[in-house]
C-alpha cells in the first residue's frame, strides 16, 4: 500500500468557503479523440452537489452519465472547464494529493460491488481506512452503526464469494462510508440487483446519506432507483437538459421519455 502525503495544509487550493457544497462542476466539457470522430462526452455541465443530498444522474444511454461521474471523481481531467471538491479544485493537486483527497473524501459504490475477493468483509470495509494518508483511529462507534443498520453483522467473517448480491452490496456500502467521506460516488448502485433487494439498498444508502452528512452523487437509467434521490439531473448528449426535485419514478420516467422527444426542456424544470 502507497503512503500518499497529506492533504496540503497550507489551504492553496482550498476554495472560498461553502460548507454545504462537497461537489461543484463549472463549464465541464470532455471531449474524447480528435478531427472528425471527437465526441464531446459532456459538452458544457455547471451542477452543484450538497452535503446530506443524494442526486440522481439519469439519461440514455451515451449521454454522459458515466463521463461526468469520472470528472468529477476526479478519475478523468475536464477538457475545459473546472472541478471543485470538497472544497479542493482537483485540477490543482498533485496525483499524490488527488489520491489522498479520493481515499480520505470520498466512497465509491460500483454496479460490480467490486469487493477485494482475498479479503473478508470487515475487512474489505476497513480497506479505505488503511489506504488513507493519515492514519486516523477508527470511528468504532460509527462502524458498529453501519454494520447494525445495514444488517451484515453475521457475515463479517465471509469473503465475497460467500454473499448473496445484496449482502456484497451492503458490505461495498459501509466501505464507501466507514471513512466517513464528504461525497460517495454510485454508479448504477442495483444494476447487478432484483428489484427487491435494490430498494432495500437504496434506502439505507439514502438514509445513511442524511445522517452521515455526506452527498452522494447516483448514476443510474433506472427510474425507481432514481426515485430514492433527493433531486434528480436529466442528461442528454453531454448537457444538463431537465432538473427536478424529488419525484416518484412515474414522474421521473415521464421526464426520461419527454426529454427523448423534445429538446426543449423549460417546461420540466423545476425551482
Ligand atoms: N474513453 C472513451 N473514448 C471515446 N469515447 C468515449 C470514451 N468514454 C465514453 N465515450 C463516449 O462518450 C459518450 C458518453 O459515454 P458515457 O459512458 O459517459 O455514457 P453513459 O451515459 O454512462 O452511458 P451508459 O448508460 O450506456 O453507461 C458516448 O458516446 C461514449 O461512446
Ligand atoms: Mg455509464
Amino acid at each position: 500500500m502507497t503512503n500518499t502525503p497529506p492533504l496540503p495544509a497550507d489551504g492553496s487550493s482550498t476554495l472560498r468557503p461553502s460548507p454545504s457544497v462537497v461537489a461543484r462542476a463549472t463549464d465541464v466539457v470532455r471531449v474524447f479523440g480528435s478531427g472528425d470522430t471527437a465526441v464531446r462526452a459532456v459538452a458544457g455541465i455547471t451542477a452543484s452537489f450538497r452535503r446530506g443530498e443524494m442526486t440522481a444522474i439519469v439519461g440514455p444511454s451515451g449521454s454522459g452519465k458515466s463521463t461526468m461521474m469520472h470528472l468529477l471523481a476526479g478519475l478523468d481531467t475536464p477538457s475545459s472547464g473546472t472541478i471543485e471538491l470538497d472544497g479542493q479544485l482537483i485540477a490543482r493537486l498533485s496525483d499524490d494529493h488527488l489520491a489522498a483527497l479520493r481515499h480520505e473524501r470520498m466512497g465509491f459504490v460500483f454496479q460490480s460491488f467490486n469487493l477485494l475477493p482475498g479479503l473478508t468483509a470487515l475487512e474489505n470495509i476497513r480497506l479505505p481506512e488503511s489506504l488513507g494518508a493519515r492514519q486516523r483511529s477508527r470511528d468504532d462507534v460509527w462502524e458498529r452503526e453501519l454494520i447494525a443498520r445495514l444488517d451484515i453483522g453475521r457475515v463479517l467473517h465471509r469473503r465475497p464469494h460467500e454473499l448473496s448480491g445484496g449482502q456484497q452490496q451492503r458490505i461495498a456500502i459501509a466501505r464507501a462510508l466507514a471513512h466517513r467521506p464528504a461525497v460517495v460516488f454510485a454508479d448504477e448502485p442495483t444494476g447487478n440487483l432484483d428489484l427487491a433487494t435494490g430498494d432495500v439498498v437504496l434506502r439505507l444508502l439514502s438514509e445513511l446519506v442524511v445522517d452521515s452528512g455526506c452527498g452522494v452523487i447516483l448514476v443510474t437509467h433506472d427510474p425507481r432507483a432514481a426515485s430514492r434521490a433527493d433531486r434528480v439531473l436529466a442528461l442528454r448528449d453531454g448537457r444538463v437538459v431537465a432538473e427536478l426535485g424529488r419525484a416518484n419514478a412515474t414522474d421521473i420516467s415521464a421526464l426520461m421519455l419527454a426529454d427523448a422527444h423534445d429538446h426543449s426542456d423549460a417546461s420540466l424544470r423545476t425551482p
